[in-house]
């Protein structure tokens, strides 16, 4: 990876701390964090719950002012709006029910203003590449969780992000379907070249997905540990049967059973 070391994203001192709300008191959710982004790497993030993952996110997209510090991408501040380059795919299924698969995926392609033909040349593209070109005419309520959870994905790869932000994409899946995922998910990664950052909860996950792990501390969340994979480019779920993946597994979770266990004692 010729240009993995270029910083692509940065974030320094960033912090988000939500105002008092109704009885409550201001909720610190994160940071101080300090990160930088190379570009074209496969950056997963883990924490306990709660810990400030989905605010990362947020922030890193434009889509919540830091309380303090900056957010950079591509060189320029990040604030106010998703900037031109980055795209998101959201914790929760997003997908429109009143829309098929193909309009779906057109959504952000069309909203940006490309001309029709362009836009189908990249839906087409994106749905086949997906493997979802046989359900384009169907309705979210017609697929399954996984196959629109896809379509979410393909919304957004529309658009040609350089950088891909995906908050916890295949939560609501079986284990077996998420590992079938998550080489869809690097085949993707390695046909557009784009910086990948995944939240998961799974850690098998990131360990097989990663080439680096941010792991994050209880709520405010900060990164207490930065796990290099060490994984070839080409690479895909085979690679659970290896034993440096069981060493990965467990450095990933030794940091975080304690802020696990932090977590749930605050919340009790
Ligand atoms: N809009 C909001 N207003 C007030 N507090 C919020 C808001 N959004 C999140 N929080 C709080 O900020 C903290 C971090 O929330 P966040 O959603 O970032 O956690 P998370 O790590 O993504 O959790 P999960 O793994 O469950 O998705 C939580 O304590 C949450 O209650
Ligand atoms: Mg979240």
């Amino acid at each position: 990876m010729g240009s993995s070391s270029t910083v692509q994203a940065s974030l320094s001192g960033v912090t988000r701390v939500y105002p008092a709300g109704g009885a409550g008191k201001p909720v610190h959710a994160l940071g101080p964090i300090d990160l930088e982004l190379r570009a074209g790497e496969f950056f997963s993030v883990v924490g306990p719950s709660g810990c400030g993952k989905s605010t990362l996110l947020d922030v890193m997209a434009g889509l919540a002012p830091p309380s303090s510090g900056t957010i950079a991408f591509e060189g320029k501040p990040v604030r106010g709006q998703v900037p031109d380059g980055i795209g998101v795919v959201f914790q929760e299924d997003a997908s429109f029910p009143w829309l098929t698969a193909y309009d779906n995926a057109a959504f952000a392609a069309r909203q940006a203003g490309l001309p029709e033909n362009e836009v189908r040349a990249r839906v087409e593209h994106t749905l086949s590449f997906m493997g979802l070109m046989p359900f384009a005419g169907a309705y979210p309520a017609q697929l399954s969780g996984g196959m629109r959870q896809r379509v979410c994905i393909a919304r957004t790869l529309v658009t040609r992000p350089r950088l891909l932000l995906l908050d916890e994409p295949f939560g609501a899946l079986d284990q077996q379907t998420r590992l079938l995922m998550g080489d869809e998910l690097l085949a993707l990664w390695r046909e557009t070249g784009a910086t990948v950052l995944l939240i998961t909860h799974s850690l098998d996950e990131a360990a097989l997905l990663s080439d680096r792990i941010g792991v994050m501390s209880a709520r405010p969340g900060t990164f207490i540990d930065l796990v290099e994979t060490g994984w070839p480019r080409e690479r895909d779920s085979r690679i659970v049967s290896r034993p440096e993946f069981g060493e990965l597994t467990g450095r990933i979770w030794a940091g975080l059973r304690d802020q696990s266990m932090r977590a749930l004692a605050a919340a009790r």
